[in-house]
């Protein structure tokens, strides 16, 4: 039977039509109604079948069967809600708790964490399990970035699938044998890659948790909201998790997209919301004397410096933009000098000297650190505009422009030259700078712009492979700061 053929079976009386070959866990996350609760099972792994929680009844099998391994047959009937099912799921979830620590208050995976829910949704309530629980090992350091307490693991085997199948590190193993089995790295392994706080993630428990953000925030006070990941050109698509209350940013996890990042992405690509808090950002325009400036006076100030450049016998204006913008500002910034100069202003392409832009990791990170290439590229094209690009920012310098209008980068650490860079920027004779931190290489420039970061604005990425990707405006953390247009309404 080839793969292309597919299967019509029934899910508690709904039909649903799968892909030969594929489970019945397949069939009803594909049906989105039902849930058939599981531990070990993820989508992004292979099927492992060990948590015997997913229990299905099929007609005419006398015994449940698992639904993350069983495949679908023609015609098949499967009963997810029977008794005898539910009974089974209460018992495999009561024996996934003989041994777990009663954490639940001070574990940082509560309010997200699987079991919890299950139990909620499942549980038996009045368990019979009166022995002693037997200890284990907690609070492991076993690597830069997460914390293992195996106390809490209820042995679904994840994060070890993770580690040989998905970054084929093999770093995790599960040790011993009955209840003295215990998950743990192979004597002298960290776990040392660029993707480790995936292994937080698809933890259904408070096994695997991220240094970074436990303890910080408990997660029901946090809002999720889907964006784009500005780290690097694959843009992988993410949630994002701001306070709703003080709109602090604390954490970006993965968004499943199969045509970008699957489940996955990247430890580098987890840091980038760390520029978007308050801390860190330049909160107001800033004169040439680093005083604060209000938005009209710097829309003012602006409309001067490029009015002064204006008319076919004035000096040359460089417009210097780094692929870390959207679409649609490269287009509206062009536009406005084009429209207020009465020319063209001459575009530059601003990369990071060092960059290694072509390297990939096999996985999902690239070089390339910015999230918006090929959408400038795109967009000069549209513009019917050549560009130069430039590998740092010497050639602005020798330009011999009057006036420099920059889009600095909105990730400031995929540029590590910008100290060099930004002193070619003092040498000339005037500079409006867009960007977001209160960089002190930046000071003493003519005029200095805050822009909103990608979680503030709406707007088009494109990828490395062409595919076009929708930035969503989240809450500004500060509600004072202007958009681009917004600014540029006014100048
Ligand atoms: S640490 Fe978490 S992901 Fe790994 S086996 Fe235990 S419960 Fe599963
Ligand atoms: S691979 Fe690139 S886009 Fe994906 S998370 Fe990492 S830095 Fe972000
Ligand atoms: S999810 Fe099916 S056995 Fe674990």
């Amino acid at each position: 039977m080839s793969q292309e053929q597919s299967v019509q079976l029934t899910v508690d009386g709904r039909e649903v039509s799968v892909p030969a070959g594929s489970t019945i866990m397949e069939a009803v996350r594909k049906l989105g109604e039902i849930e058939v609760p599981h531990f070990c099972w993820h989508p992004g792994l292979s099927v492992a079948g060990v948590c015997r929680f997913c229990m299905v009844k099929i007609e005419g099998v006398p015994k449940l069967q698992i639904a993350c391994n069983t495949e679908v047959r023609e015609g098949m009937a499967v009963d997810t809600i029977a008794a005898d099912v539910k009974e089974a799921h209460k018992w495999a979830l009561e024996f996934h708790l003989i041994n777990h620590p009663l954490d639940c208050p001070i574990c940082d995976q509560a309010g997200e964490c699987e079991l919890q829910n299950y139990y909620m949704k499942v549980g038996k309530y009045t368990s019979q399990m009166d022995e002693d629980k037997v200890l284990k090992p907690k609070a492991l350091d076993v690597g830069d970035t997460l914390v293992l307490d195996t106390e809490r693991c209820i042995l679904c085997s994840r994060c070890v699938r993770f580690e040989d199948e998905i970054t084929k590190t093999s770093t995790l193993g599960i040790f011993n044998r009955g209840d003295r089995a215990v998950i743990g790295t192979f004597p002298d392994r960290r776990i040392q890659h660029n993707y480790s706080y995936n292994l937080a993630d698809i933890c259904p428990v408070g096994a695997f948790t991220a240094k970074d953000f436990r303890f910080q925030c408990r997660v029901w006070f946090l809002k999720e909201s889907e964006s784009i990941c500005p780290g690097c050109s694959t843009g992988c698509n993410v949630k994002v998790f701001q306070n709703g209350n003080s709109r602090e940013y604390f954490r970006l996890k993965p968004l499943e997209n199969p045509e970008v990042n699957g489940h996955w992405m990247c430890d580098y690509g987890r840091t980038q919301f760390e520029h978007l808090n308050v801390k860190d950002r330049l909160v107001s325009p800033l004169g040439a004397d680093n005083s604060a400036l209000s938005w009209s006076d710097a829309a003012a100030r602006f409309g001067e410096l490029v009015k002064s450049q204006a008319g076919a016998d004035n000096g040359k204006v460089a417009l210097v933009l780094t692929p870390q913008h959207t679409n649609e500002e490269f287009s509206a910034i062009f536009s406005h000098l084009k429209s207020q100069l009465g020319r063209e202003p001459e575009v530059f392409v601003w990369r990071e000297a060092t960059e290694e832009r072509d390297s990939f990791d096999g996985i999902l990170f690239r070089g390339d650190r910015n999230p918006n290439t090929r959408g400038l590229e795109d967009t000069l094209k549209e513009l019917g505009v050549s560009a130069k690009e430039c590998s740092g920012l010497k050639d602005v310098g020798l330009s011999q422009a009057q006036l420099a209008v920059v889009l600095g980068p909105e990730v400031e650490r995929a540029y590590p030259s910008l100290e060099t860079d930004l002193a070619v920027l003092r040498e000339m004779p005037a500079v409006v700078y867009f960007g977001n931190h209160r960089s002190q290489a930046a000071a003493g420039l003519s005029l200095r712009v805050p822009t909103l970061v990608f979680t503030e604005k709406e707007g088009t990425y494109v990828n490395h492979a062409g595919l076009k990707q929708t930035l969503k405006a989240n809450a500004r953390v500060m509600p004072s700061l202007k958009s681009l247009t917004e600014f540029l309404g006014g100048a």
